[in-house]
């Protein structure tokens, strides 16, 4: 110990999307120079911050239990004459239920919207003075931007890089636009600086985030506008191999960003285009803005554009109004676009949505057997998709060290986990592997030269 006052723990426990990943390093950034250091461990940390979602009642419910488990963990370490434990509540959850946080659980300290991390360290401040300051956060995503440290860590060689924020396509479902507010994109120079910086530190690829991301409208000048113009950009990045994006709207999908699809090797083949329902009266309902027939032309174009894409997709079951006619349609759009990779939800009845008040409600058994339905689907389509790689050879990007003495683990272009024997010095390199075996959740291969 140097025996300054500097040394701080802070445990950071992110839920939800990778938005929220990316802004529990940010503000780990921002606390950094304040003494705080990141631990895994809740036990002794002088700062417990839960970066939550609000997407589905489930995820909030799981924040009001984690938060009885860390209050008694701080009662405990002050029961040894441990230190003070600050909690703080942060993302989504904290947006929208800010007041009803800290009457549930008296036990918290500070709740921080996720447009005002930068003011985390006074905020740290002045609940070391009194409890119960609490920011109403704003909408303001450019202060934040501006307010983060240009510098990161990103201690690996895939980074997130959040280029757009916020959501005004107010699907009936959905809280987004309420919890992040309007769409609103960073600059394009800004992301620049961002992905030069992560690629001096040795990033091979990032996946650019937003809630909306190809709505992103920045201006890439020679390069264009939009995601286009700016994957264009980063393309150019010495050392940045990899680019993708997520998520991604079907109404926004343009022409330009097809194309780039078509010319740019960077831009890896796998694309999530969550479409939610296969049935026209629930994507009406849902305010989705499209049809089922108009997505489904859209990924023909996109597959004309570059054949071997993989398609990812979310799927909302037990929506209201949904007939089993709907929900057969969701099943045969699934069929006809033949997914890598899906998620699927039951649908959850958000307060404040539109949709929370429609008539209709699907009761939660027909959810279940819906749900198990299109699961069983989507699941044969993912190990199709895995089993078709066998006998491939696939540049994998490796990551880290596998689970095995002598093993790697990494990612294939259409973001398979997999999993080789390889010296470490790989790690960090786009190198060829021929595929071997194949799982629902990975691949297994084998180098095909052998390493210099
Ligand atoms: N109920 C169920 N699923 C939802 N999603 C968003 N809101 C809800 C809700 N109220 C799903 C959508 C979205 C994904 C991130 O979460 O499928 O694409
Ligand atoms: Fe939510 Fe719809 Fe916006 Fe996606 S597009 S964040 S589902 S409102």
């Amino acid at each position: 110990m140097t025996g300054t006052a500097q040394q701080k723990r802070l445990f950071i426990k992110t839920y939800g999307c990778q938005m929220n990943v990316y802004d529990s390093e940010r503000m780990a950034d921002v606390l950094a120079p304040l003494g705080y250091g990141v631990t895994d461990q809740p036990d002794d940390a002088d700062l417990v911050v839960l970066n939550t979602c609000h997407i589905r009642e489930r995820a909030t419910e799981k924040v009001y239990s984690e938060l009885g488990k860390i209050k008694e963990l701080r009662e405990a370490r002050q029961e040894a004459g441990g230190g003070r434990m600050t909690i703080a509540v942060a993302g989504c959850v904290a947006q929208a239920e800010g007041e009803e946080i800290m009457r549930r659980q008296p036990a918290v300290d500070l709740v921080v919207g996720p447009q005002a991390y930068h003011q985390l360290p006074e905020l740290i401040a002045r609940a070391h003075r009194a409890r119960g300051e609490r920011l109403a956060a704003d909408f303001a995503a450019e202060d934040k931007f501006d307010a983060l440290p240009a510098t990161r860590n990103p201690g690996g060689v895939t980074a997130f890089l959040t280029v757009q924020e916020g959501c005004d396509k107010f699907c009936t479902f959905c809280v987004v636009p309420y919890t992040r507010g309007a769409e609103w994109s960073r600059p394009v120079d800004k992301i620049v600086d961002e992905a030069k910086a992560l690629a001096d530190k040795g990033v091979r690829e990032v996946t650019l985030l937003g809630q909306n991301v190809n709505a992103y409208d920045g201006d890439g000048g020679p390069d264009g506008k939009g995601l286009a113009g700016l994957v264009r950009k980063l393309a150019k990045i010495p050392g940045l191999d990899r680019i993708r994006y997520t998520t991604s709207h079907p109404r926004d999908m343009d022409e330009a960003l097809i194309a780039a699809h078509a010319e740019l090797p960077e831009l890896m083949p796998y694309l999530h285009l969550p479409v939610q329902s296969g049935s026209d009266k629930i994507l009406k309902a849902m305010n989705r803005g499209h049809t089922a027939e108009a997505y489904l032309k859209l990924i023909e174009k996109i597959r004309a554009a570059r054949p071997d894409i993989a398609m990812s997709c979310d799927f909302i079951v037990g929506f209201p109004g949904e007939r089993d006619s709907d929900f057969e349609a969701t099943l045969n759009l699934v069929r006809e676009v033949g997914y890598a990779s899906s998620f699927s939800f039951k649908y959850s009845r958000r307060p404040g949505t539109p949709a929370a008040a429609m008539p209709g409600q699907i009761a939660e058994e027909v959810k279940d057997e819906r749900l198990a339905r299109l699961n069983a689907l989507i699941d044969e389509q993912q190990r199709a998709f895995n089993a078709a790689q066998v006998g491939k050879v696939l540049p994998v990007l490796f990551e880290k060290k596998g689970r095995h003495p002598g093993q790697l683990n990494g990612r294939s272009p259409y973001l398979q986990a997999v999993h080789a024997e390889g010296p470490d010095h790989l790690i960090g390199q786009i190198v060829p592997v021929r595929i071997e075996a194949a799982a629902k959740m990975s691949l297994g291969g084998v180098l095909e030269t052998a390493p210099a």
